[in-house]
């Protein structure tokens, strides 16, 4: 099947070259000709695994190009649409500049019977204005929602096997029915799997995807409220966690305690819904999400206030490795990332930060140039008078405190991920301080 992917973004990308690796025909389009340019040599333009190796093979197939020419979707049965869609300047609400735009150019290319996909996170109501102006186009194409709910670092995996699909269709059952047989012969391989689907209007597949963010930043931001009483009381989060996390209602995950969410989804995310529930005279509904944003806000300044602390309340001059900048492991994004927020705020108070993360330096320096950034873990702990671990990449985590006792100054580490084992670390004589732990 042709399709076409208009944004070639973290979305965008993975998408496209997911869909050409399931077999289909497939165009990426983007304004900026730097990122179409790596994307047409099979270069990821960020750090994903598993991406390369997809974007390579599509390539190579013939069956994945990149275009900055809109025109050039012309011809595909579907275009999805995967552009940005940040917040907005001086508001918590989602910029949709760009969702528009992207409809705006691809208008004059569209055919009878096309279908326009909706990727992108937008807030409800969108969907039903673009359709709209999709209908008084006169081009006959349709319209649906697609939400996507892939994970960075297995945006790969979550593309090509997801969890469920969601197609938000049409009102019309006509243009419904035509919607739904193109949406299921793009996703035939995991449709065939017995991938479970939910088909709906399009205002339920755009809140189920805010509603799925929300949730799990609530869910975070729960047992990070925990972490504060657990820090009043004497108490273990992170036992708290397991022990109510074999209730399988509740479940373990998304129950890890430390310095909060971050990332280019969760945070906007909730801002955007408050933001939208509030224009729809809703605002009380979702209110909880500011203190679910607060929460979240305050776990950074948490990890700051221990790390001044822990260097006895003066940190000018006091040499800190930050192990972790990306919001994420496995990840080189550093949007709203607690990590780099925390470095920059530890310099800011004069401390002399040297940061490192396996794969988010470059993206970190670009916009914090001030900090130090060395490749290596060990450059990075020599001489420290602090560690703050604040991503729990793998090297990070299993780190032995031996071999980072050896190249410290004093051993006194904080553990924002509550991710390495605070026996075997004190046990090495480390003086060791996790969030919401004793
Ligand atoms: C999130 C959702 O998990 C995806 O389902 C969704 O599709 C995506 O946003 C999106 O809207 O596109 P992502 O931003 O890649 O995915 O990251 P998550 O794995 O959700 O992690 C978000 C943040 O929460 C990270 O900073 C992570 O460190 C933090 N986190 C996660 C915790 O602090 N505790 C946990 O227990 C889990």
């Amino acid at each position: 099947m042709k399709i076409s992917v208009i944004g070639c973004g973290y979305l965008g990308a993975v998408h496209a070259a997911s869909m050409a690796e399931l077999g289909h025909e497939v165009i990426g389009i983007d304004v900026d000709p730097a990122k179409v340019g790596a994307l047409s040599e099979g270069r990821a333009p960020f750090f994903e695994p598993g991406l390369p190796e997809i974007l390579i093979a599509g390539v190579q197939s013939g069956r994945l190009r990149f275009s900055t020419d809109i025109a050039d979707a012309a011809g595909a049965a579907v275009h999805f649409v995967a552009v940005g869609t940040p917040q907005r300047g001086g508001s918590y609400a989602a910029d949709l500049r760009f969702v528009d735009a992207a409809i705006d150019g691809l208008l004059p290319h569209l055919a009878d019977g096309d279908l326009v996909a909706g990727k992108s996170t937008v807030p409800v109501g969108t969907a039903a204005r673009i359709a709209e102006r999709i209908a008084g186009s006169g081009t006959g194409a349709m319209l649906a929602w697609n939400p996507e709910f892939l994970r960075e670092g297995f945006a790969v995996k979550d593309t090509i096997t997801p969890d469920r699909l969601v197609y938000g269709l049409p009102p019309e059952s006509e243009a419904a029915e035509r919607a739904r047989d193109l949406l299921d012969e793009v996703y035939a391989t995991a449709l065939a799997a017995g991938t479970p689907l939910v088909t709906t209007d399009y205002a339920t597949a755009e809140l189920v995807k805010v509603s799925a963010n929300a949730f799990l930043a609530t869910k975070i931001s729960f047992i990070n409220a925990m972490a504060e009483i657990a820090e009043v009381t004497g108490a273990d989060v992170t036992q708290l966690a397991d022990a109510i996390g074999f209730d399988a209602r509740i479940g373990r995950r998304f129950l890890g305690a430390g310095a909060g969410f971050g990332g280019g989804c969760l945070p906007k995310d909730i801002r955007a819904f408050t933001a939208r529930a509030e224009e729809l005279g809703r605002g009380e509904s979702v209110a909880f999400l500011k203190e679910v944003d607060a929460i979240n806000l305050r776990r950074r300044q948490r990890v700051v206030d221990l790390a001044v602390e822990a260097l006895d309340g003066q940190p000018y001059g006091k040499r800190v490795a930050v192990l972790g900048l990306a919001f994420k492991p496995f990840s080189d994004d550093i949007r709203d990332s607690p990590a780099l927020d925390v470095a920059v705020r530890l310099k800011g108070l004069g401390a002399e930060v040297v940061a490192t993360d396996p794969e988010a330096i470059a993206n970190s320096r670009r916009i914090h140039p001030q900090l130090d950034y060395v490749e290596d873990v060990s450059d990075a702990l020599e001489g420290a008078d602090l560690v703050v671990l604040v991503t729990e990449w793998n090297e990070y985590r299993h780190m032995d405190p031996a071999f980072a006792g050896a190249r410290v100054k004093r051993k006194v580490v904080i553990d924002g991920r509550n991710c390495l084992d605070a026996v075997g670390w004190r046990a090495d004589g480390w003086e060791y301080h996790g969030l919401g732990r004793p």
